[in-house]
């Protein structure tokens, strides 16, 4: 089938582009390349033998999108990536977060359905859980709107409202929506992987960050939380298991609309991923023991039965295979994508 990948030159587009033309699929990537580099299609070809067409622009602006269409379509499904999503710019730049994720559905939705597009895949989040109550995380687990601590996550939440009224008005359309946990991970090649611009937010690529000598020390976020080592939990899943996961989504699609959680359903500790991390690399990282982040759960992991039976797909990777591809590419590409 033929894909449009929306944010597809991103960490996670990139490497399900990649999922995909090994699947015998064909991709096409829209991108602003506002957070990644044009130099992800050489390497897409480098690894599949095969191109991915790249169309600079905004998943925003229905001019673009229709012309996209018009270059490389028609198209069976759109794979929606296109978002910004860090937390904490988030709760600073609110308007900035819903114009550009909500906007970016409206016109990818308008443009594809009048196109006959049979498919919509959505990037969606365990975010969009809050009630430690609820752990493990299943399907129905979503609380309230107002629940969520941030303009990121409530912009997820405000999407799948968006999908799920679209979907009843266009019976045949299929809508999923895919849960990501916590995306980290390489491609096992080393040629493509996660280069965030700036300082890292996320911990597996600040610890890369670290380990390669781009950062002076890692800080632990918090070392009194109600878990196992004091540290916070995550669901830690290979971007490439989550690859795999909308492959399996796009050949399962039929009428309807449908949520599932990607990930593990393993929580791993701050401690045990840096653990992880210095067994790859062979050395020890520097670390300080720091106070907690404002908005941070303890932990947060899903159960993820319902996609490993309706998707037959199954996370298989563990989090030392994790941290082993991410220093074999931080390592090969010590400054990301610019060399
Ligand atoms: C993980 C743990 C921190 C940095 C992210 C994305 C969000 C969503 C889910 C897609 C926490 C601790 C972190 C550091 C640390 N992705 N930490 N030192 O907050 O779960 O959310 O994944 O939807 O968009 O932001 O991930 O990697 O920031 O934090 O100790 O320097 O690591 O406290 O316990 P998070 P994270």
């Amino acid at each position: 089938m033929r894909v449009l990948l929306a944010g597809g030159a991103g960490y996670v587009g990139t490497h399900t582009a990649i999922a995909l033309i090994e699947a015998g699929h064909e991709a096409v990537l829209l991108d602003d390349l506002s957070n990644t580099s044009a130099e992800v299609t050489a390497r897409i070809e480098s690894i599949t033998g095969k191109a991915a067409p790249l169309a600079s622009g905004s998943a925003a602006s229905v001019a673009d999108v229709e012309r996209v269409f018009d270059e490389f379509g028609p198209f069976d499904s759109i794979m929606h990536f296109a978002a910004k999503k860090a937390v904490g710019e988030s709760v600073e730049k609110p308007l900035d977060y819903y114009r550009n994720n909500l906007g970016s559905t409206f016109a990818l939705l308008e443009v594809g359905i009048a196109r006959g597009i049979r498919s919509f895949i959505f990037s969606s989040t365990g975010t969009v859980y809050s009630d430690p109550a609820d752990l493990p995380f299943g399907e129905g687990a979503t609380r309230n709107l107002v629940e969520l601590s941030n303009p990121y996550s409530k912009s997820k939440l405000m999407n799948e409202v968006v999908l799920s009224d679209v979907q009843r008005v266009n019976p045949e359309l299929n809508i999923t929506l895919l849960r990501y946990f916590n995306p980290v991970g390489a491609h096992e090649s080393g040629l493509v992987g996660e280069d965030p611009k700036g300082i890292p937010n996320n911990l597996m690529p600040y610890v890369a960050r670290v380990a390669v000598g781009g950062l002076s020390e890692i800080s632990v976020y918090g070392t009194d939380y109600d878990t196992p080592d004091g540290t916070g939990q995550r669901d830690y899943i290979h971007v490439v298991d989550l690859a795999d996961g909308h492959v399996a989504a796009l050949e399962k699609a039929e009428p309807g609309l449908k949520a599932y959680n990607l990930g593990t359903g393993n929580p791993v500790s701050v401690l045990e991923l840096i653990s992880s991390f210095e067994k790859a690399v062979g050395r020890e990282l520097p670390k300080k023991m720091a106070p907690r982040r404002a908005g941070d759960l303890a932990a947060t992991y899903c159960d993820p039965a319902v996609a490993e039976r309706e998707l037959g797909w199954k996370a298989a990777r563990t989090i030392d295979d994790m941290t082993r591809d991410v220093w074999n590419w931080q390592s090969r590409n010590p400054r990301g994508y610019d060399g």
